[in-house]
């Protein structure tokens, strides 16, 4: 069984995914999912556990945008999933207290401290009091964190991968992650690492050769301050 690249229907499980995903309640009617997932199927998920439930699904990215988007319009939810094409770097076009759940599995470690510092405080801003946020990142125990240029000013780690390219991420440890949590006023429920199998497409068909490292971390905004 050396079949590196199943076909594509053989869509690969996602601990963190699921994890995200079981945190989500009924009263969580409006989310916001930053960097949408491929195809946009963790949407799609949340959309159809919940037939009331709005989710703004954003990314950087305009053909992963528009392959989510044709997917979304497939599954006969455009009026329930809006993919927009924004930046979590810059300030969100939304009222404060605008959302009940934030999802951002996969895409802080794109930031560098200064913006990954302005993302959460956009983000906590848009939470309603009691609003919650899932994150998963990647961490310093990721091969490439050991084997890129560590840029100590913004925390940016850039490496070359072995499939061809060169990338920049922010490899988070534990306290790295909550510290930036934290000093934005959320309040930490939990923190887990774990190993985690991704993927080097797009339609997370085809495993990468090492696996990597995550931490998930569920945190809330607290209700009241007085
Ligand atoms: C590795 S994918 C993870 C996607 C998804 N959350 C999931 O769980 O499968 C990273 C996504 O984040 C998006 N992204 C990267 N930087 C971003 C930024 N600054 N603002 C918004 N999205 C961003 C990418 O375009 C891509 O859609």
């Amino acid at each position: 069984m050396t079949e590196k690249q199943p076909k594509s229907s053989h869509r690969l499980d996602s601990i963190s995914e699921n994890n995200g995903l079981s945190l989500i309640s009924d009263q969580d009617k409006n989310i916001y999912s930053v960097g949408i997932s491929t195809g946009g199927l963790a949407e799609i998920r949340m959309a159809r556990a919940l037939s009331n439930r709005h989710i703004v699904a954003t990314t950087i990215d305009p053909e992963g945008g528009s392959f989510a988007q044709s997917q979304i319009d497939q599954a006969l939810l455009s009026d329930r999933i809006e993919v927009k094409i924004e930046d979590i770097a810059h300030t969100l076009p939304y009222a404060d207290e605008s959302f009940d759940f934030v999802y951002a599995r996969l895409v802080l470690h794109y930031l560098s401290k200064r913006d990954l510092q302005n993302a959460l405080q956009e983000l906590h801003r848009v939470l309603k009091p009691t609003g919650r946020i899932f994150i998963a990142v990647r961490s310093t125990a990721c091969l490439e964190a050991k084997a890129g240029y560590y840029n100590s000013e913004n925390g940016i780690t850039t490496y070359t991968s072995k499939i061809g390219g060169t990338y920049s991420r922010y490899f988070h440890d534990q306290d790295s992650i909550c510290d930036f949590l934290e000093n934005t006023g959320f309040h930490i429920t939990h923190v887990k690492t774990y190993d985690e199998q991704l993927c080097i497409d797009f339609q997370r068909t085809k495993p990468s050769d090492d696996t990597d490292n995550l931490i998930e971390v569920y945190a809330s905004k607290p209700a009241n301050r007085s």
